[in-house]
Order: C-alpha cells, then sequence, then structure tokens
C-alpha cells in the first residue's frame, strides 16, 4: 500500500493543525491513530475523550475498508481467511516451535516466563536472528525491534546464533534495532513511537525483554499496585494494537514470583498479576532441567496445556538431538 494512503488527512476529523500535533508525536500515519490509546490522542491534540475515540474508530473503519483490519463485527469464515495473513517465526527449536503451533505467531503476543537464568533473553536473541529468514526457512523475512530493559542485550551473542546457523553475522546485526529502556516513563515513549520504526525497518518482530522490571523496580509497595497495573495495562493494549496492524509478532518476557504458600507444585508464579495474565495471547513457562529447558503453555485460547524441551547452544535456541 501506498505511504500517501495511510497519511492523516485521509481521516474524518484530522483537521492540518492536529495532523502536525499527531505527527509530531509521533503517530504519523493511519496505522498509529489506528493502534493509539484515546488517551493519547487527548494528550496531542486536546479535546475530549470521546472525540478521541471518533478519531481512532475512524482510522480503524478506514484501515477495514482497505482490507487492513477487521470490521466491528465480521463472520467467522472472514475470521478464518484473515488468519491466513497470520505467519510465524521460528524460536530455533523444533519443539518449541511445535509448542507454540507453529512458532511464534504475529498479530500475537507471546509471553515467556520463567527464573533467572531459563532461557527468557537467549529465545528473544534467537528470535532476533531468525526472524530475518525467508518464510520458507522459518522466519518473517524481516527485522527485529528489540527494547532491553534489563540491559542484558548482547551483540557477540546475535553474531554467535547467525555464525553457528550458517548466516552472515554483519547482516544479521544490520537488521536488529535496539533500544534500550530506562524507565517506565521511557519506555512507555518507546513503545508509542514503535510504529514508525516498525515502518522503516521493515521490522516482523518485536521484543520487549523484560516487560516488566522496570515497573517493579519502579513502583513499590501496595499503595502503588493501582497506578502501576494501570500503566502496564497500557503498554501491554499497545503492543497488542501494533502486533494486529502491522501484523508483527510480538515477545515479551517476565519474571517470576514465589508464592510461599505453595506445599505442593512450583511455587512460581508470573508477575504482573492479571493485567499480563490476560493480555498476553500465549503464555508460556520455562524452567531449567539438567542440561535442559522445559517449556508448557500455560494459557493460550487454544492450544491444550502441553510441554517441550529445547535446550541452549551456541545456535541459541535449538533442540536436544534426541529430538529433532
Ligand atoms: N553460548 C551459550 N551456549 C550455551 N548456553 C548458553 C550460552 N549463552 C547462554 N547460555 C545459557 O543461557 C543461560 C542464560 O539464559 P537467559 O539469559 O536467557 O536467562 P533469562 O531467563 O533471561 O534470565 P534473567 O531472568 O536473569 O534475565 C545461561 O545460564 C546459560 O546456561
Ligand atoms: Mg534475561
Amino acid at each position: 500500500m501506498k505511504e500517501s494512503e495511510l497519511s492523516l488527512g485521509k481521516i474524518d476529523g484530522v483537521e492540518a493543525g492536529a495532523e502536525d500535533r499527531l505527527v509530531n508525536s509521533g503517530i504519523c500515519t493511519v496505522m498509529e491513530l489506528a493502534a493509539a490509546l484515546p488517551a493519547e490522542i487527548v494528550e496531542v491534540v486536546g479535546g475530549d475523550v470521546e472525540g478521541a475515540a471518533a478519531l481512532i474508530s475512524n482510522a480503524r473503519s478506514y484501515l477495514t475498508k482497505k482490507g487492513l483490519m477487521l470490521g466491528e463485527f465480521v463472520t467467522a469464515s472472514e475470521i478464518a481467511r484473515r488468519k491466513k495473513d497470520v505467519s510465524f517465526c521460528s524460536t530455533g527449536s523444533i519443539a518449541l516451535d511445535r509448542l507454540l503451533g507453529g512458532g511464534l505467531e504475529t498479530k500475537a503476543v507471546t509471553e515467556f516466563f520463567g527464573m533467572f537464568g531459563s532461557g527468557k533473553s537467549q529465545i528473544c536473541h534467537t528470535a532476533s536472528v531468525m526472524c530475518q529468514l525467508p518464510q520458507e526457512r522459518g522466519g518473517l523475512g524481516g527485522s527485529a525491534i528489540y527494547i532491553d530493559t534489563e540491559g542484558t542485550f548482547r551483540v557477540n551473542r546475535l553474531s554467535e546464533i547467525a555464525t553457528a546457523r550458517g548466516l552472515d553475522q554483519a547482516e544479521v546485526l544490520n537488521h536488529v534495532l535496539y533500544c534500550r529502556a530506562y524507565d517506565v516513563q521511557h519506555l512507555t515513549a518507546v513503545v508509542k513511537s514503535l510504529g514508525l520504526h516498525i515502518r522503516e525497518n521493515s521490522a516482523r518482530l518485536i521484543v520487549v525483554d523484560s516487560v516488566i522490571s522496570l515497573f517493579r523496580s519502579e513502583f513499590i509497595g501496595r499503595e502503588t499496585l493501582a497506578e502501576r497495573q494501570q500503566k502496564l495495562n497500557g503498554l501491554m493494549h499497545r503492543l497488542h494494537n501494533l502486533a494486529e496492524v502491522y501484523n508483527v509478532a510480538v515477545v515479551i518476557t517476565n519474571q517470576v514470583q514465589a508464592t510461599p504458600n505453595t506445599f505442593f507444585g512450583d511455587p512460581n508464579r508470573p508477575t504482573g498479576g492479571h493485567v499480563l495474565g490476560h493480555s498476553s495471547t500465549y503464555r508460556v513457562y520455562l524452567k531449567k532441567s539438567g542440561e535442559e529447558r522445559l517449556a508448557a503453555m500455560v494459557d493460550s485460547p487454544y492450544h491444550p496445556y502441553s510441554e517441550a524441551r529445547f535446550m541452549i547452544a551456541s545456535a541459541g535456541c535449538s533442540d536436544p538431538d534426541s529430538t529433532r
């Protein structure tokens, strides 16, 4: 689709002055307007929430007419047809891809949670390489955007994974756009501006590693919980909209917290409470088991509970030889 067809001027209710202000705030096209939250629009163009919601709704209707977004009510067969747009990015492990129903799904948010060293960041690094491969080799044929909140991104790990997989490491590094987010406000602003970067870099994968750490360190004490959850909810909402509007795969990582009153079973639970629980499309629990890693699909709209074994090697996330 031509860039001019996505200009904000195409949308009813967006006047010239408002268009300039939206563009200056990073909402440059109809795609970003459709993925925005009413409160963000109010902040930029003023007016009330209802007016902002109407602009967003007009943008969505426009994209629906162009066949880029689903309308409000559609038949199940239309959904099935649209499902054909969905692609999968390999995690690097055949077993883990199988657990995910084919890999990291576009138009969806996949959450990996687990203890330190369970392999969350390794999956993020491997997927950032894999997404660059053409579709017939398990990739999405696009770049990765890597948002790092913990400072654990390693360029040499990307190079190692690329080399072990027989890829040109310089090419691979050129197609990973990195951003270190330092606080919640910064992370929120970065996620707000993602639409532009997705388009400019032809990105097909967005990684947020981790989505929770900045919230956990900034919002301390029960009295801050409501505000924290509200901000986290806004961020997740935005990531979902971006996944849908741009047909990209979104991967987030999450930490665990131990529940002290568990007598039987695993005491580890994902952090982020109900907000993350409800907002990830797929939730995968990772656990170290000797040299191997165990992944369990704990929440999905249609996968049954299932488990897979994978390993971390020089090629990143991969399979123990026995399962190949
Ligand atoms: N080159 C490598 N070859 C084999 N295994 C590796 C390699 N690099 C890292 N690992 C393994 O990956 C583990 C680290 O995993 P990762 O960084 O993904 O953990 P994480 O789940 O992100 O933890 P955290 O919560 O601390 O961020 C290391 O403990 C090591 O076992
Ligand atoms: Mg990590």
